[in-house]
């Protein structure tokens, strides 16, 4: 009789348990934290794990004077995993409260990291909406290796922000990785006579008298380092592309000749792109220029950035590789940081094309002749702390040019365009081109993208190069 008991023990023990597992299986998986950074090759902490953003509505009070924000992000996101808590990018600033889904949350802060917490967990494949009220003084970054800032940048007459790799986050909590894509909406309200520069479209101007609100629309999904603001004051030159494409230039009002003027290839370039790479994928374009010292230039989404002196300096060529990045880098984004070739090598090699199209087909054989000469690393293996080397843009350039020699022109286009069809609105990797490359051709390419990404010495240029 004593044995009894045990026995029974065990199997209501075992009964209990496995309703227990039932009751867990409908209930869903359990909630757990999202990862606090996606892993990237280059900056493993960029980004967070668990859900992904549809869109940003960024809402805010700009005090120039101050260099003061005030600022209401509302961040519509879907989970990936069953979430008790999630993290956005956040850097300097101070957050004031946060909720999820219209209910106050809970947050806290470390380094880089805000880490909120609903006050119930969110199960999986579920869409909510995070809050984050905001404000400060936003502190600026660097780009690694250039050194030249990057974030909420205050100059002399004005402001502005750009993002990548890691800018965003000095002005509004985002998951901030190439490789979640969203859709924008910002609303910011400047003292007069202060205007508002963004990326998309702009919605509608408010004034009450002594600010001015201003709403932009960025409708076709970007990533969040391809965001861009500028405030002071422009002058707004309009035009359109080839197709309809409506061309608005933001140019800040101190910003003198010769720079302006070589905005005005803008049509004509879309046009000779367009057809080379197929339609000009987003519903607007245009340039903001900006009158600040050291400031380069970002292919920013529909609008790129350009600081007074780089526009000056480089001319139409720069404008060609900036609008060359809206196919290539911004339609089509880089998985990770490493793949960041398939930004710069594409959009030097568009500026080639550029070039050769206007010296009427001899430009290749003089870049060709000189570059064989100079030493370049390998771009396929970027540094973390300086990745945006002539190895990544010029040797990349190359490599699409040694891809060309080997197929032929016809194919080289088709692979090109058939890579930014298949990945278009999404992201991309090396090995998602060299495969487009292999299909379109019908040939084995490993030894060539080995031999000119990753080798330290790039291979002989091929005989059929120089076309
Ligand atoms: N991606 C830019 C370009 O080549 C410049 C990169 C360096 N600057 C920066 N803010 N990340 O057009
Ligand atoms: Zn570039």
């Amino acid at each position: 009789m004593k044995r009894r008991k045990p026995l029974f023990t065990l199997s209501a023990f075992a009964l209990f348990a496995s309703m227990l597992l039932l009751v867990a299986c409908q209930v869903g998986e359990k909630p757990s934290p999202g990862s606090l950074g996606l892993g990237d090759p280059l900056y493993p902490s960029l980004g967070n794990g668990g859900y992904e953003v549809s869109h940003y509505t960024l809402t805010l009070d700009v005090d120039v004077a101050r260099n003061f924000i005030s600022g209401n992000a509302e961040i519509e996101a879907n989970t990936t995993q069953a979430l008790s808590a999630f993290n956005l990018d956040m850097r300097g600033l101070e957050v004031i409260e946060t909720r999820v889904s219209g209910r106050p949350a809970t947050h806290s802060r470390s380094g880089s990291e805000l880490t909120i917490v609903p006050n119930a967990p969110i199960r999986n494949d579920a869409s909510f909406v995070v809050e984050v009220l905001y404000e400060g003084q936003p502190t600026p970054d660097e780009v690694p290796g250039i050194g030249s800032q990057i974030g909420w940048i205050k100059y002399p007459t004005g402001i502005y922000a750009l993002g990548e790799p890691w800018g965003a986050s000095t002005w509004f909590p985002v998951n901030e990785h190439p490789s979640d894509k969203a859709s924008y909406t910002f609303v910011v309200t400047v003292p007069k006579p202060y205007e508002v520069a963004a990326i998309g479209e702009l919605a509608s101007v408010a004034d009450d008298g002594v600010a001015s609100t201003y709403t932009w629309e960025a409708r076709d999904e970007l990533a969040s380092y391809l965001t861009a603001l500028a405030i002071s004051q422009f002058d707004e030159v309009t035009s359109q592309g080839p197709q309809g494409t409506p061309i608005v230039d933001l140019i800040e009002e101190t910003v003198e000749e010769p720079g302006r003027s070589h905005l005005k290839k803008t049509p004509e370039m879309l046009g000779f792109f367009s057809d080379i790479f197929g339609e000009y994928p987003f519903e607007t374009f245009g340039a903001i220029v900006i009158d600040a010292p050291f400031l380069s230039a970002l292919e920013t989404q529909t609008r790129p950035v350009y600081g007074s002196d780089i526009i000056e300096g480089l001319g139409e060529r720069i404008v060609a590789h900036e609008l060359a990045h809206q196919w290539f880098g911004n339609l089509v984004t880089p998985a990770t940081w490493q793949d960041l070739w398939l930004n710069e090598g594409f959009a030097t090699y568009a500026e080639w094309l550029w070039e050769d199209h206007k010296s009427g087909g001899s430009a290749f054989d003089v870049f060709w002749d000189v570059l064989w000469m100079t030493d370049l690393g390998p771009p396929g293996k970027p540094q973390p702390e300086d990745p945006f080397t002539a190895a990544v843009y010029v040797r990349g350039a190359m490599t699409l040019h040694a891809l060309r020699g080997e197929i032929g022109d016809d194919a080289f286009f088709r692979t090109l365009r058939q890579y930014l069809s298949r990945h278009a609105g999404g992201n991309a990797s090396t090995s998602d081109f060299v495969e487009v490359a292999e299909q379109v051709s019908g040939q084995d390419l490993d030894d060539l993208f080995q031999a000119w990404l990753y080798a330290d010495v790039p291979p002989a240029p091929p005989q059929s190069a120089d076309s």
